[in-house]
């Protein structure tokens, strides 16, 4: 059973999932170990993802390792209703999800995978976990476990967790090491000066770039724009990741400051009002305002639109507004995430490697849910470091390891750590 737009669609979808498994070596490694080693066999598994071509090869692993599949969409307007058809017509997938469903529409395709009584439970911003526990409270009870993708999905099941209301072990997908490198270091980092370009067509050499944040995203984003030729500037509140980029060799500045002399201006600090209206002063004439972060809070867009004397769009994802004194500010994509108003998100390699580490977690829960007690979880140790290595693999790196003396070395703790002998 299935609800899709239509199934006449399937061919088409099948295109997109194949031309997306190119892009997925990890994936399709981990696909392989699960068709000999089927470790989610007798599962089902209830999917609330995203209904998109990299999403179907996350599907199709898990079809490959045994699970019977259920998958609605986590956001109705990112499925594409050729690779649901696909998924339901050619890999047994049972999906529930049509492109701009309705509240009513997408209501009742979370119930439809819910009603499944899946034993895992895969959510993108927690709704089936919800579904579950609000209105089918016996079949949550038979969750064995579950992960989610989200921050957002993580604080309500944390919430959820504080309630004494969560039923089963989540594995937190959002925050992991493999997640703060490959995604928000080098894949949002890349974007995101992408999205500036592709909306701008600016020349970022010897222009000076503000970067407010430097957690994995600002850090990202700084080392390729310094890469382009540009002077980076750093804001931040945190000692530490100040100290950071200080010894990376950038300039730290509060944003009072750096504000008077950013060519461009982009936030990454999951925070609001970094740029605010008290900068609005300082700003340069033509600055361009990009944000990265995951709200449009973090520029205080509202404020800009205050001062503005005119606003015009100049570019597909840019208006330029002008402030009574002549001055003109490029905003980048209204103040949302720049990387996906402006251009295209994350590249597939960065999906490959968070999807392949969402399906050996799974695998894994499959097989210890029974250590999980109800509450948020980390990934287990070992699935980053499998990830990375199959990731090596892929790109052809060799990688040492370590010899029977080096590992006794290591963990020694009797001998002295000077042998003498010179
Ligand atoms: N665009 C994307 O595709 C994408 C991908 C991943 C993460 N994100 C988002 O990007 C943001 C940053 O992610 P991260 O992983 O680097 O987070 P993080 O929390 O590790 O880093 C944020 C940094 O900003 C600093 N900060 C907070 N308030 C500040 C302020 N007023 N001025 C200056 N610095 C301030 C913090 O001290 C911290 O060091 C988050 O909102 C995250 O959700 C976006």
């Amino acid at each position: 059973v299935y609800e899709v737009a239509d199934p006449a669609l399937a061919a088409e979808g099948a295109e997109r999932i194949a031309w997306a498994e190119h892009a997925m070596p990890v994936l399709r490694r981990v696909r392989a170990l699960f068709a000999a080693e089927r470790p989610l066999a007798g599962l089902r598994v209830g999917a609330c993802l995203h209904v998109t071509a990299e999403t179907a090869n996350l599907a199709v692993t898990l079809v490959a390792g045994g699970a019977e599949v259920h998958l609605c969409a986590s956001n109705p307007l990112s499925t594409r209703d050729e690779v649901a058809a696909a998924l339901a017509v050619e890999h047994g997938v049972a999906v529930h999800a049509v492109h701009g469903a309705d509240a009513t529409a997408y209501r009742r395709h979370i119930g439809a995978v819910a009603d499944a009584g899946p034993h895992l439970v895969l959510d993108n911003g927690c709704d089936l976990a919800v579904a579950l526990h609000t209105g089918r409270p016996e079949l949550a009870e038979q969750v064995l476990a579950g992960c989610e993708d989200t921050p957002t999905g993580v604080l309500r099941l944390r919430a959820m967790a504080a309630a004494g209301a969560l039923a089963f072990g989540v594995v937190a997908l959002d925050h992991t090491p493999t997640r703060r490198i490959v995604d928000h270091r080098h894949g949002t980092g890349q974007s995101t000066v992408d999205g500036i370009l592709r909306a701008t067509n600016i020349l970022l050499a010897g222009r000076c770039v503000v970067v407010a944040g430097f957690g994995p995203v600002g850090h990202g984003i700084a080392e390729r724009a310094r890469a382009m030729g540009a002077t980076v500037v750093v804001t931040e509140v945190d000692p530490v990741r100040a100290l950071d980029a200080v010894l990376d060799g950038y300039r730290v500045l509060p944003m009072r400051d750096a504000a008077a002399l950013g060519d461009v201006i982009v936030t990454a600090t999951g925070n609001r009002d970094v740029v605010a209206a008290e900068h609005l002063d300082l700003l340069r004439d033509g600055v361009v305002l990009a944000n990265a972060g995951h709200f449009d809070v973090e520029i205080d867009v509202r404020a800009l639109r205050a001062a503005a004397q005119e606003i015009r769009r100049v570019r597909p994802a840019a208006e330029e507004i002008r402030l009574p004194d002549g001055r003109r500010v490029v905003l980048l994509a209204e103040g949302r995430i720049v990387n996906l108003g402006a251009a295209e998100g994350n590249p597939p390699a960065v999906m490959d490697m968070a999807f392949a580490e969402q399906a050996l977690t799974t695998a894994w829960l499959a097989r210890h849910h029974a250590e999980l007690a109800p509450g948020v979880h980390a990934v287990p140790g070992n699935i980053g470091a499998e990830v990375a290595r199959l990731e090596l693999a892929a790109l052809g790196v060799a990688l040492d390891s370590l010899t029977g003396a080096q590992r006794r070395y290591l963990s020694a703790w009797e001998s002295p750590t000077w042998e003498g002998g010179g």
